[in-house]
């Protein structure tokens, strides 16, 4: 079922659309955290291997997915399935991307949230010649604060199922196509900055030197995991998008251009932020806390700081608006179709997840697990599903025909990257970061 009003109006929307999807809270704050936990440059450099050889080519493949399918990732992955006489068991896929979107929305708005209780206090001046150490110490209070935190997650909640409701194509096509570049213009600003009045060489050095020493079993899980994150891989929401693309046209180029928008900010977001890190003498491995004590502290001593730390946080709070919206879509299509209003189902997918959040703001534990399992787990497995299906179920001419590479060398590099490598890839880091190799 495809109705005009579930069609993007260009290729240019849809990569707005899917690069408003992919750039998120994953590349400005959980980048730049986890960089910092797993010891930088190397993780850097195995997380930016983990785009290029598994993300880029499943992406590819889940944009194909869904515009074979034409329908919800439960639906598409069921009627591919059937045309390949395959079991019906892999639209598991569609299922299992709808809960994992539902649980990464969770603790996704909490987050988002608070970026919101930023743009909040930057505007009404909180910042205002205040102690180094008393912003510092906001993000502790604030995450302490579950009252504050409910708030700014409804909030947030709220606004997500606004843009959902209302539909995607009209409301979000046109806000990120002038949002994202605005976004990219704020990152240079704040990297301009970092140079001048942070510790630039000392930041650059921290995300590029890699120590080899650093790597673990662990670490090459967390850069595959958030590799997924950032491209938002694994579940269907690439998938969903898909599906709304006009037919024809290469998925190739298309998907490249996405997935360098993405790596730009989150390299961008790396070096605003280390250089900030250095010069006040905090610690990279901060965890979750970062960004939001790194930037206010940048902000703080920026001439015209206040407006310039409200910009950039309400920039962050639209950039996970326009991943959150697809973190649900892919329910909300599978229960359109399933003649439920947009309306209903908006709500009904809203309201878990709000409780969801409410979940994860009284018990730390619960965001932490959800964050986890998500990304490490459900999202890989996702995508090494996606390949083996789209290299190994479907009949080769129909790829070649729907993927539409222009060039044969590039198909072939492609598929088999689908057949052999992401799937292997996928599998031996598993198995390394479960002890088994
Ligand atoms: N990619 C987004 C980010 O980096 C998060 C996200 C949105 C996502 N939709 C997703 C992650 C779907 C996985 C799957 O912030």
């Amino acid at each position: 079922m495809t109705k005009t009003n579930h069609l993007w109006k260009s290729r240019w929307t849809f990569i707005m659309a899917a690069t408003g999807s992919a750039v998120g809270l994953g590349n400005i704050w959980k980048f730049p955290y986890i960089t910092g936990e797993y010891g930088g440059g190397a993780f850097v450099l195995v997380y930016l291997a983990c785009i290029l050889l598994v993300g880029i080519p499943v992406m590819m493949s889940e944009v194909m997915l869904g515009r074979a399918g034409r329908s919800d990732p439960i639906d598409s992955m069921l009627k591919l399935s059937r045309q390949s006489a395959a079991s019906p068991g892999w639209s598991l896929v569609g299922i299992s991307g709808v809960l994992a979107g539902m649980m990464i929305l969770a603790f996704y708005s909490v987050v988002a949230g608070w970026a919101l209780e930023y743009v909040w206090q930057s505007a009404s001046g909180h910042y205002n010649g205040v102690e180094a150490s008393a912003i510092e110490n906001h993000f502790g209070e604030l995450t302490s604060d579950i009252s504050r935190q409910l708030i700014w997650h409804t909030v947030f909640i709220a606004l997500t199922a606004g843009v959902v409701a209302a539909g995607v194509s009209k409301g979000i096509g046109a806000a990120v196509d002038t949002l994202m570049p605005t976004l990219f213009i704020l990152m240079i600003i704040l990297v301009a900055y970092a140079i001048f009045e942070g510790d630039f060489a000392a930041g650059a050095a921290f995300l590029f030197t890699p120590d080899f020493s650093k790597l673990s079993g662990e670490t090459i899980l967390v850069a595959l995991g958030h590799a997924f994150f950032t491209l938002s891989l694994g579940m269907g929401a690439i998938m969903v998008y898909g599906s709304y693309m006009p037919s024809g046209g290469n998925i190739g180029t298309t998907v490249l251009l996405i997935a360098f928008f993405d790596t730009a900010i989150a390299l961008l977001a790396g070096l605003a932020i280390f250089p900030i890190v250095f010069s006040n003498g905090l610690q990279p491995g901060a965890g979750p806390g970062l960004m939001f004590v790194t930037l206010p502290l940048a902000f703080n001593s920026l001439p015209a700081g206040n407006l310039m730390g409200t910009i950039f946080f309400a920039l962050v709070s639209i950039a996970a608006l326009s991943s959150s919206i697809s973190l649900i879509e892919p329910g909300v299509a599978w229960l359109e179709k399933h003649r439920i209003p947009r309306l209903a189902s908006t709500l009904a997918l809203a309201l878990t997840g709000w409780a969801g959040g409410a979940l994860c703001i009284h018990y730390g534990s619960v965001f932490d697990f959800l964050d986890y399992v998500t990304a490490n787990i459900m999202l890989p497995l996702g995508g090494l599903l996606i390949a083996i299906f789209t290299g190994w179920i479907l009949s080769p001419d129909r790829v070649k025909n729907e993927i539409g590479f222009k060039s044969f060398r590039m198909h072939k590099i492609w598929l088999w990257i689908i057949r052999v490598v992401a799937p292997a890839g996928i599998v031996l880091i598993f198995a390394n970061s479960l002890g088994l190799i």
